[in-house]
């Protein structure tokens, strides 16, 4: 499974791709403004920083306007992906910026026959919003379950990328149902290291070490 950062923080980005472990990044109009940086720019420096898909939001909502801004943002560089939401016009550009050779990230998914609608105007990836469904009090990780079952169904190659993850569980959770990506706030991403039981043996293993007297190097 690739693990996306689902950040504009060029900071956090910078220090967690620094683990080599990060594939993509995901960015919203949102984190945008949570970052108070100038999109383009923003986005020119993530683009440095990871060699992987960056996704970058179209904010008009009609069809003339979604495809304008795509080719905009497509032309900051190689790697962008142009996010577009999942309405009939979103789709509907979709289709059109993927014949051009664009890749497009269909955002804003809380069913599966919505993604089946994205992977039909050829998406490339399809987000499905896992947090915010449980947030409602819906079961987020049976939308992933029944999109993947629909995707192997049809031999759909539209990318299943996890969204609005909130913990290590829905992590552990997407990996088993197959997602092909998940994109992570920076703190979940640095959560997939931690468990006790680690940090317990490794304080053993070291103290032993210790009283053997002896070094490697
Ligand atoms: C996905 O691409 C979105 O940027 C993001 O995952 C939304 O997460 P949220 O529900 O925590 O805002």
């Amino acid at each position: 499974m690739l693990l996306f950062i689902d950040s504009a923080d060029i900071g956090d980005i910078r220090a967690l791709a620094d683990t080599g472990l990060v594939d993509g990044v995901t960015t919203n109009p949102s984190l945008v403004a949570k970052s108070g940086r100038k999109f383009e720019e923003v986005l020119a420096e993530i683009c440095a920083v990871v060699d992987g898909p960056i996704s970058a939001e179209a904010v008009a909502t009609d069809y003339d306007g979604m495809l304008a801004e795509g080719r905009k943002l497509a032309k900051i560089h190689e790697n962008i992906a142009v996010k577009l939401p999942l309405t009939p016009d979103g789709l509907k550009a979709c289709l059109a910026l993927s014949e051009e050779g664009t890749p497009v990230n269909v955002t804003l998914c809380f069913s599966p026959v919505q993604a089946l609608l994205a992977a039909k105007a050829g998406a490339t990836f399809i987000s499905p919003f896992i947090g915010r469904l449980d947030d409602g009090a819906q079961d987020g990780m049976e939308l992933i379950r029944e999109i993947r079952t629909i995707y192997d169904n049809y031999g759909f190659e539209t990318q299943i990328l996890a969204a609005s993850i909130r913990s290590v569980t829905h992590v552990r959770l997407c990996a088993i149902a197959g997602a092909d990506c998940a994109t992570l706030p920076p703190a979940v991403f640095k959560s997939l290291y931690k468990h006790p039981l680690t940090d317990a043996g490794l304080e053993a293993f070291l103290k032993d070490w210790k009283s053997t007297g002896q070094s490697i190097l």
